[in-house]
């Protein structure tokens, strides 16, 4: 019960205020940013940073309820090198995100349509993207729809590529990209990802 006692218990009193205060802030900023674009966001969704929304005329963005999203450095301590960026690449674009879910560092990038189910997990610094963005380009693909179902886990640097549906409990290894569907209670790990097992999963 000394002095680092009592001065430890006063910083974490502190700290805890100051994160109240910026948990306030950024949800202002972001529910803000949302109106701007025209976001559909659910309540009581939670901020760390400034999360980019970006959507084309036309398009539509749907995100549920209490998801959260982490953009700066240090919001997720495996560490983020960008903020999380949620955007329709195309008109008529349709991107669904279900309740609960978790980014960090997380870019989206919708050019026809992705549909994420409900407490996915897409961990550091993760992409997914249902286009290849350069439709300029010969060399670039068609653009294909992505699922991700409920309770699907993305390890940390994940791709996951156009046309590919993951079936829900699923994880997929850290710096994995994932170009083909994999089933649902599966891990699956690679490049291209593989699926390595299955999962007993009680429902
Ligand atoms: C996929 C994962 C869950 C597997 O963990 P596990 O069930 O304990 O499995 P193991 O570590 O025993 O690995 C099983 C096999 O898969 C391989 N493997 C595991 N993760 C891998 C990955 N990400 N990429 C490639 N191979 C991988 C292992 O080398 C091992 O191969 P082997 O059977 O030939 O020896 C884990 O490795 C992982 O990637 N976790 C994600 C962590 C993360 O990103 N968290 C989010 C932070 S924001």
């Amino acid at each position: 019960m000394g002095i680092k006692y009592y001065l430890d218990n006063k910083a974490l009193y502190v700290s805890t205020i100051i994160k109240k205060f910026e948990y306030a802030f950024w949800k202002a900023v972001n529910y803000a940013s949302a109106r701007w674009w025209d976001v559909k966001m659910g309540k009581g969704c939670r901020f760390i940073g400034k999360t980019h929304f970006v959507r084309l005329q036309e398009s539509n963005i749907t995100i549920g309820d209490n998801c959260r999203f982490n953009s700066t450095h240090t919001s997720n301590l495996s560490g983020l090198f960008a903020p999380c960026i949620i955007t329709t690449a195309k008109k008529e674009a349709k991107l669904t995100i279900g309740k609960g879910c978790g980014f960090s560092g997380t870019r989206i990038r919708c050019g026809k349509s992705i549909t994420l189910g409900d407490n996915v997990r897409c961990g550091a610094n993760s992409y997914i993207a249902d286009t290849d963005a350069h439709s300029d380009d010969y060399r670039a693909g068609l653009d294909r729809p992505v699922v991700i179902e409920d309770n699907v886990w993305l390890g940390m640097n994940v791709v996951v590529l156009k046309g590919v549906h993951i079936g829900k409990n699923s994880l997929i290894g850290a710096n994995s990209v994932v170009t083909k569907d994999i089933p649902a209670n599966s891990v699956a790990v690679g490049s291209p990802a593989k699926v390595i097992k299955t999962l007993e999963v009680k429902e």
